[in-house]
């Protein structure tokens, strides 16, 4: 950690306090859902904009309160402000997207070199090494395995916690962000780490980009409440069958992933 870096609230009383509404009371209910619902996805950013350091810790912070299996807090955020790595990054993702459109994974992917255009680039990372304090056994059996994958989902799920934590912050300070996860396969992240002086032992889950916007945003589709809602059964009208999925797939994916498909971002 940073010796200078100076907390940006008083940790001593903060740290200890839970102070929450009157159960019911809908004001920071609303505060919280104006922050919710324009949290939305930006994939161009205007390049000017300069990000004050004091920002970071804001955000941060607010990434540092997610919860986590075991208390664990399996994460760490590395801030970019060099903007060459910027751009080697992104030349990653663009290597990526050309070679997804070589492959024909058919994925409407997305124009990545708006990665270099971000003022505030945070990359996430995670170190797996955390899934033993989880319930496993560590004896390589198949029920060991069977702990491990699901230690794994834990792990998962709690840097995801922390860095969505993250995003809301950033929405709360009035910029458009960006989850990018496109090149967490292992050899790319085996590039991407010296460049930031990565241990081996850490994994780059995913990079999480925030600014203002290069054009105007637009806010995307989303499930009804119905649909996503069950009560004490699930409801069998929200199963999809695999033929249900694909055709979701096939027909609706890249409509819902951007305002027009033939614009995508
Ligand atoms: C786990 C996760 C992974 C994502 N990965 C990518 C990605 O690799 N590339 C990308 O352009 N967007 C990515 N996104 C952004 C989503 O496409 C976006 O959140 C979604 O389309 C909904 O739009 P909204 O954020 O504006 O509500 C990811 C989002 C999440 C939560």
């Amino acid at each position: 950690m940073s010796e200078n870096t100076e907390p940006v609230v008083d940790l001593e009383s903060a740290e200890l306090e839970v102070d929450l509404p009157p159960i019911g009371s809908r004001e920071r209910y609303d505060a919280l859902m104006q922050v919710v619902r324009n949290r939305v996805t930006v994939r161009k950013f205007d390049q000017n904009h300069v990000v004050p350091d004091e920002t970071y810790d804001l955000i941060l912070e607010a990434a540092r309160h997610g919860p986590s299996g075991a208390n664990a807090q399996p994460w760490h955020y590395v801030i970019v402000r060099d903007q060459e790595i910027k751009d080697q990054i992104a030349a990653y993702f663009v290597e990526e997207q050309r070679f997804r459109a070589k492959a024909k994974m058919k994925f409407p992917t997305p124009d990545y070199r708006g990665l270099a255009t971000a003022p505030g680039f945070i990359v996430v990372c995670s170190d797996m090494r955390w899934v033993n304090a989880f319930p496993v056994l560590n004896d390589g059996s198949d029920m060991d395995r069977m702990y491990k994958e699901n230690a794994e989902r834990i792990l998962l799920q709690s840097v995801a916690a922390s860095t969505m934590s993250a995003h809301l912050a950033a929405a709360a300070l009035g910029y458009n962000v960006w989850w990018v996860t496109a090149i967490g396969q292992e050899s790319a992240q085996n590039a991407m780490k010296p460049l930031l002086g990565i241990p081996d032992e850490l994994s780059v889950l995913d990079i999480f980009l925030f600014g203002p916007p290069a054009q105007k945003p637009y806010k995307r589709w989303r499930k009804s409440l119905d649909d996503i809602s069950n009560r004490d059964r699930f409801d069998p009208d929200h199963f999809m069958t695999d033929e249900d999925l694909n055709d979701w797939i096939k027909t609706r994916r890249h409509r819902v992933m951007y305002k027009d498909a033939s614009k995508i971002d």
